[in-house]
């Protein structure tokens, strides 16, 4: 079993005198999760445990990241599970702290990263951003791990940080990990599970507008308008979509892209019935 702290002041200890048992030149990797573990999380453990001397994961849904009316009361919980599945992965600390021990006084700092958290997510989830560039650092600030793993899936998210930890030369190395789909090729989300079986058919057309988008591109049309739009097209085609909040192409720098080129990349929010899914793609040629 992997070791589980529940309390700060704990796990903090316990990694120090890891480190120190180890003459301090043990490498710490971390991957921070909100549970609910799926294929998608496993991977980036995977990358963590190659790339590490021992990997601490966290799990803890994080209430400052969701806005009022969203889905933090339903989100699914299973830290049992998640144990379970920690182990068989070779996990050896899991943090799961309770909200009192993270949060015990209401922040009052709000983190924002000019051009990412406002835009596309962070416009139709307005403190989303500021919830988890918060979480993010004091969980870094407690593990202070040498390299922390992130999924492209949440490709926002993943740029936010990068940012964040450059502007602040927070000393971590921020390790990008490609996003894992089911064989049909939705994108794992502790999410899905939401999804009816009708519904989950409909998701589908996420994926299979990227398909179009790809041959788009590839076909030699690179304006970015042509592509959303037969992106938007494709996916409002499909029973129970209920709305598309957005589909935007933006570059590794998440400049919003007029004219495309190979790396930028196609974003999506979509709701399905009550299921709000976000995916995304890289353009390339081959
Ligand atoms: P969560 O949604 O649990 O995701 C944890 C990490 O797993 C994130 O880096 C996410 O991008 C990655 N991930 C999720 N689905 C994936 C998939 N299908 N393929 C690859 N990676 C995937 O993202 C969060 O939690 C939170 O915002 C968090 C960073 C923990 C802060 O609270």
């Amino acid at each position: 079993m992997p070791t589980l702290f529940r309390k700060v002041k704990d796990v903090k200890s316990y990694l120090k005198s890891l480190r120190s048992s180890g003459g301090n030149n043990l490498s710490v990797g971390f991957v921070p999760t909100m549970g609910y573990l799926h294929e998608g999380h496993m991977e980036l453990i995977k990358k963590c445990k190659l790339q590490n001397d021992i990997t601490v994961v966290s799990i803890y849904v994080n209430p400052l990241q969701f806005g009022e009316g969203e889905d933090y009361q339903k989100y699914p919980r299973d830290l049992e599970r998640d144990l379970a599945m920690c182990q068989e992965a070779g996990v050896d600390v899991v943090f799961a702290p309770t909200d009192e021990e993270v949060y015990p006084q209401v922040p009052k700092t709000k983190i924002h990263v000019e051009g990412i958290s406002h835009v596309l997510e962070g416009a139709f989830r307005p403190n989303h951003f500021s919830g988890v560039a918060l979480i993010v650092l004091k969980l870094f600030n407690i593990i202070q791990p040498d390299r922390a793993y992130f999924g492209e899936k949440d490709f926002q998210q993943l740029k936010l940080i990068q940012r964040l930890v450059n502007d602040l030369s927070y000393p971590v190395e921020i390790v990008p990990v490609p996003t894992v789909r089911d064989k049909d090729g939705l994108a794992l989300s502790s999410r899905n599970t939401y999804l009816k079986e009708q519904e989950r058919e409909s998701a589908l057309s996420i994926y299979r507008s990227f398909l179009i988008a790809q041959k788009l591109f590839r076909a030699g049309n690179t304006k970015a308008q042509d592509i959303k739009e037969a992106v938007r097209d494709y996916i409002s085609r499909h029973p129970h979509v209920k709305r598309i909040d957005y589909v935007e192409i933006v570059d590794e720098d998440f400049n919003i892209k007029e004219e495309v080129s190979e790396g930028d990349r196609v974003l999506v929010a979509v709701w399905i019935g009550d299921t709000r899914l976000i995916d995304n793609w890289r353009l390339s040629y081959e």
